[in-house]
């Protein structure tokens, strides 16, 4: 029998470091609620006397009061309270828990388990060495089984343990219990899994978790517990060279300067050159320090801070690497992306882009394809909706120094934000870099903008016109170019319809095709803007985060113009007849009806077509232009 070493409270960190000797096994548990996946960790955690005992006392009366399990305790109650107790409105809900038998330590990341927190299993499985894929024995295999399975793989866990679970509901039958072995195994020879082992068990019974079931006699293979004692785990992070992401700078006062993270990979000890990405710069580590005092040298997985011999600058989100071994440097990579986010990602739309320590503004474009994953078929696609796993083209706006996930998974992965909600929408490895950034360089050209202006003898501006359709926005923008255009100023009107006829004209009114009009029409103004005139943008562009993209591509010369018309408004004059159409289902993804219109919120000019004509709208616009110009002559 397996003897439990007590764990009295306190911090898990600090106990484990006590049990230094015994290697450790980090997993984590893939399955829902519903599969029993609460009442197996309970029970592991139980068993290994890890509950403080006020937690054991607060179970048993819970259990009484509100099991499912007629008084006796429900594990199932003990861990969903604990996750009660965790939300704290993180974006990510990951609890890591310690435990360990008198063989090995273990750290099990418990992760919310309904079909929507792939997001949470995926951030628990970055870590982990070992899956427990959890199987209801009625259920058999499912499409989230398939999924969870992809994602692990994916993630490069090595070792994959099937827990085929309430076997006590099904009469702990042999037969349903091959069937479903069989099923798993022909999916996850698909994928390329080599370590899978499968073990049919009864969580809340105790059948096979710790002792060996009397239940089934015809199972021969160890039971989940001696599995997690035994199966070998390597941890590759500290032979690779030294890699640590920069947390944040410590600077204490004027004397100290140090580097805090935790290191990714390798060791580093004084005295070692280490180069600091993406700058290149480098130098010699002269203290290595703890909260205990400091070190001579230290290792993947410590939290350290690093003072350096030199004076360089280091900031939040560099990384220090050996000298002679630096990490890359790219902005432009191929990326597996698993989308989380309830609404679609959309190719062109810029994100945030956390990887490591560093975030950076960054868009998924090109989806070389989505994986089917009860097929495993690649099949084109637009866009990943959630759930759904792509191969895709990272490209970030800042240089960012990473690792191949294959090498560095710290280094290697990503998690995508969405900028307005700042929830977590997806998250991707990083498979390698492309070309661009190392060969493509700005070319540096001697007549330029201000030089062109200069000869125009006026400002270059973009004036961006956004509202619904048939809020008015050509009529204004069409009245405005003509005035300028009397004043001798040299203009340029692009407008949805007519560019749609052209530049754009394969592209539809699908949230993404709109996403990839305004940002090549984004481009365009500035490069005419560029070229030294003043550029009108008449678009609809219905969506905040494409009008913030051409705002923060075009600069100081952009100004947003909300043409504000109320939709029954544009409904009631109609003048294309697109409204009726849109109304009797005949256009699709119409913007008022079928597709949103998002207003802007801070526009540098809102125009209330209810309250003034065109023409006085008109003459808004070139006031406030006028004003613009006085305000950026010198
Ligand atoms: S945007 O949303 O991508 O910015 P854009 O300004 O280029 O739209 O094109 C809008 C014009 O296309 C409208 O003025 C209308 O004439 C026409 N149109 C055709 N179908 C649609 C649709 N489904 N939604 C909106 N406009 C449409």
């Amino acid at each position: 029998m397996t003897r439990f070493v007590e764990f009295t409270g306190g911090d898990v960190e600090a106990f484990l470091q006590s049990q230094e000797n015994k290697d450790l096994l980090r997993f984590i548990t893939c399955g829902s609620v519903d599969d029993g996946k609460s009442t197996l960790i309970g029970r592991l955690l139980y068993e290994s006397k890890m509950l403080f005992e006020d937690q054991l006392s607060a179970l048993e009366a819970d259990s009484k009061k509100l099991g499912t399990q007629g008084g006796n305790l429900d594990f199932a109650l003990l861990v969903d309270g604990l996750a009660a107790e965790r939300e704290q409105g993180i974006t990510i809900d990951v609890a890591y828990r310690a435990f360990t038998t008198s063989r090995r330590k273990f750290i099990v990341a418990d992760t919310p388990g309904h079909e929507q927190y792939t997001r949470n299993m995926a951030t628990g499985a970055s870590t982990a060495d070992l899956a427990i894929i959890l199987i209801d024995a009625r259920r058999g295999v499912l499409t989230q089984t398939r999924r969870h399975t992809f994602i692990c793989t994916l993630l490069g866990i090595s070792q994959l343990v099937v827990a085929v679970n309430k076997m006590d509901l099904v009469g702990y039958s042999r037969e349903t219990f091959e069937k479903i072995e069989s099923d798993y195994r022909s999916f996850a020879k698909g994928l390329g899994a080599e370590n899978v082992t499968v073990i049919p068990v009864s969580a809340l019974a105790g059948d096979n978790m710790i002792e060996r079931s009397a239940n089934m006699p015809w199972y021969r293979g160890a039971t989940l517990m001696a599995h997690l004692e035994t199966v070998p785990v390597g941890s590759t992070a500290v032979d690779g060279p030294f890699r640590m992401p920069v947390q944040w700078v410590s600077r204490p006062d004027q004397n100290f300067r140090g580097f805090a993270g935790t290191i990714a990979s390798g060791r580093v000890k004084k005295g070692d050159a280490l180069k600091v990405l993406p700058s290149a710069r480098q130098s010699i580590v002269e203290r290595i320090v703890t909260f205990d005092g400091d070190l001579e040298e230290a290792f993947a997985e410590q939290a350290v801070t690093i003072t350096l011999k030199d004076e360089i600058d280091v900031s939040r989100g560099d990384v220090l690497c050996a000298g002679a071994a630096p990490v890359e440097v790219s902005d432009q990579f191929e990326a597996q992306v698993l989308w989380m986010g309830d609404s679609e990602m959309l190719p062109g739309r810029p994100y945030i882009i956390k990887s490591a320590t560093k975030s950076v503004s960054g868009t998924l474009d090109k989806i070389k394809f989505k994986v089917n994953v009860n097929t495993l078929e690649h099949v084109a696609a637009k866009t990943l909706a959630l759930n759904e796993i792509g191969t895709c083209v990272l490209e970030l706006d800042t240089p960012l120094a990473f690792a191949p996930y294959r090498q560095n998974k710290a280094l290697g992965s990503f998690i995508i934000i969405d900028r307005f909600t700042n929830n977590t929408v997806g998250m991707g490895l990083i498979t390698f870099a492309l070309r661009r950034a190392a060969n493509i360089h700005w070319q540096a050209t001697d007549v330029n903008k201000v030089s062109r202006a200069h000869l125009l003898k006026q400002q270059p501006a973009v004036l961006w016109f956004t509202g619904l359709s048939g809020a008015g926005k050509s009529t204004i923008a069409n009245l405005v170019e003509k005035k300028l255009h009397a004043e001798g100023r040299l203009t340029y009107l692009l407008d949805g319809d007519n560019v749609r006829h052209g530049l754009n004209r394969d592209l539809g009114f699908t949230d993404a095709d709109r996403v990839e009009n305004i940002r090549r029409v984004a481009e365009v103004a500035k490069l005419m803007a560029d070229a030294g005139l003043i550029v009108l943008v008449s678009f609809i562009s219905p969506f905040k985060a494409e009008r913030l993209m051409a705002r923060e591509r075009i600069g100081a010369d952009f100004a947003e113009i909300f043409v504000d018309t109320s939709l029954a408004e544009a409904e009631r004059r109609d003048v294309k007849g697109l409204y009726a159409k849109a109304r009797r289902g005949d256009i699709k993804n119409f913007t008022g009806i079928s597709s949103p219109y998002e207003a802007p919120e801070k526009p540098e000019l809102r125009i209330d077509t209810g309250l003034h004509k065109p023409e006085e709208a008109a003459d808004a616009i070139i006031a406030f232009l006028r004003a613009k110009e006085d305000l950026t002559t010198p």
